[in-house]
């Protein structure tokens, strides 16, 4: 459907959980406080909430977290999804750890895409970022990921310029290396974004030859280049020095229930309510739930604010979010 911009919103993040199994320093380097499990949505509520976001116009759908993987119902999620008349990719975000295990699984869910959060190849600096992750897990994973055929993507929060070591993935793998603008949105707040301009400038200082790519792809803000020779494209999502707010096509669902229309604010609608709510029948509560996401949906933010950091109005960390 479209929003009260005209903006047709097609694609919803769902986070399954906040939890991690990394403390990575703009998003949570303390944890998160846990949460009593019933306040989380089940598998069941998950994929009823996706049904009516497939009525509503939805079409893709990104599962992702704090990391998804730690919740055993991932892969079934997955499957369910991909299951539902409207639906036509889902996709995932992950840090890694856990996704060697779990790949054979998620192949057979029908996946359509794995994105893999990795910043450095730096053994040291990788456990400093990630408070004492393993790197050699998560680069394991990124080749047993493009192995399997599943389609893949780095995305890598740029912390400097030296990026060299991320692009050999884009170059010996059909993998896409994707630079994500640092937002300041929870910790992410204490560290200056690295401009993807520069990042971009110098790898075109590199490499002469890279080519803007013509044809748009993905269903997100990227912008992609291609180098020759490169079996997978560079790409860049410059939330901050390259707003893309007039394009937006997505909302997000937090892990407990609550439909956000925008990164930046709270604003949104409780859906969770909706669902445990004892005084609707089960047909009310489908009608009710579609009418509450397209209300949210045409009320939807048109722009964020990150130029202006006081009026961000959303407190929650990244975890909750979903990136
Ligand atoms: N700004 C940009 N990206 C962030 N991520 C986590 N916190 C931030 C932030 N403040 C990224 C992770 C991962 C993706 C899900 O979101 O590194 O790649
Ligand atoms: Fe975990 Fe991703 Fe947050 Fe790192 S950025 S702590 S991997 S959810």
């Amino acid at each position: 459907m479209k929003d009260g911009y005209g903006r047709e919103i097609n694609y919803i993040r769902i986070s399954l959980t906040d939890r991690c199994n990394l403390r990575c320093v703009y998003c949570m380097p303390d944890g998160v406080q846990l949460l009593p499990r019933e306040e989380i949505l089940r598998e069941s509520e998950i994929l009823r909430i996706a049904q009516a976001a497939a009525a509503l116009g939805i079409r893709h759908v990104k599962v992702t977290g704090g990391e998804p993987l730690v919740r055993r119902c991932c892969r079934n999620v997955i499957r369910g999804l991909k299951q539902i008349p409207g639906i036509e990719t889902v996709t995932l975000t992950t840090n890694g750890i856990l996704l060697q295990e779990r790949l054979a699984d998620l192949k057979e869910s029908g996946i359509d895409g794995i994105n893999i959060s990795l910043d450095t190849t730096d053994p040291d600096l990788y456990r400093d970022l990630t408070g004492g992750g393993d790197v050699a897990i998560v680069t394991d994973a990124i080749r047993s990921c493009a192995d399997s055929g599943i389609r893949t993507k780095i995305n890598a929060v740029a912390m400097s310029l030296e990026n060299e070591p991320l692009l050999e993935f884009a170059r010996d793998l059909p993998v896409d290396v994707r630079f994500i603008e640092i937002m300041p949105i929870g910790y992410g707040k204490q560290f200056k974004p690295v401009d993807n301009r520069r990042i971009l400038q110098a790898i075109r200082e590199k490499h002469p030859d890279m080519v803007p790519e013509e044809t748009a792809r993905g269903y997100g803000p990227a912008v992609y280049y291609r180098i020759p020779g490169y079996r997978g494209a560079v790409g860049f999502i410059s939330a901050i020095h390259g707003k893309f707010c007039g394009t937006c096509n997505r909302v997000r669902l937090t892990s407990m229930g609550y439909l956000k229309t925008c990164l930046c604010y709270e604003d949104g609608t409780d859906l969770r309510r909706i669902l445990r709510d004892a005084a609707l029948s089960e047909e009310e509560k489908d009608r009710i739930l579609q009418e509450a996401m397209r209300e949210a949906i045409l009320k939807k933010p048109e722009a964020h604010c990150f130029d202006e950091p006081q009026s961000i109005t959303e407190n929650h960390l990244m975890a909750s979010i979903g990136g």
